[in-house]
């Protein structure tokens, strides 16, 4: 329900000038202090996903840090895999990469390679999408496991940086900014 969104939208923090001037930072972490707003928000996402796509869900692709800490309760609850897509150098075995543009520079994401199955329908978790750089490397990432997204899900969306219109899929982002 409404009363929901606004309870973990009221527990975000916010922080100006980190971590740089001009920056106004968003974090989730306070919402973590509470478990019935994580069970709520976790509740919201998987009632979002079964009740839009009623189609199974294979795997939960999280992306490095902060989708590895709820990615994997969505997961759960959806009855499908978890897999996560990290900065180079951190996965073993053989991996697809995928290069991306920060703010300065560049990063590159992988994932593994055996971890998303041919043919598998994927939804991909963060807490935040910015200018949606980093969602749309793991993207590519799922298109080269010749796997399909079904959608991408956030906790909050920046709105004004129209970060989903990079992205391949549908966007669900459960707090527009
Ligand atoms: N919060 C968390 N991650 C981010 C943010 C933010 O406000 N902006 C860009 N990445």
């Amino acid at each position: 329900p409404n009363h929901d969104i606004e309870r973990i939208k009221n527990l975000l923090g916010t922080h100006e000038d980190f971590p740089k001037k001009g920056i106004v930072f968003k974090d989730m972490f306070p919402v973590f202090q509470d478990p019935t707003a994580v069970e709520a928000l976790i509740a919201n996402i998987v009632h979002h996903i079964t009740s839009t796509y009623p189609e199974k869900i294979d795997t939960v692709v999280g992306l490095d840090a902060r989708g590895f800490l709820f990615g994997p309760l969505v997961a759960l609850r959806l009855g499908a895999a978890f897999v996560p897509v990290r900065k180079q150098g951190k996965l073993p075995g053989e991996c697809v990469s995928a290069v991306y543009e920060k703010e300065y520079g560049q990063d590159i994401f992988e994932l593994q390679k055996d971890a998303v199955k041919a043919g598998s329908r994927v939804i991909v978790i963060d807490d935040l999408i910015a200018t949606g750089g980093s969602a749309g490397a793991a993207g590519e990432l799922i298109r080269k496991c010749n796997a399909t997204t079904v959608e991408y899900v956030f906790i909050m969306e920046l709105d004004f940086l129209e970060g989903s219109k990079k992205l391949d899929a549908p966007v669900y982002s459960l707090i527009h900014l």
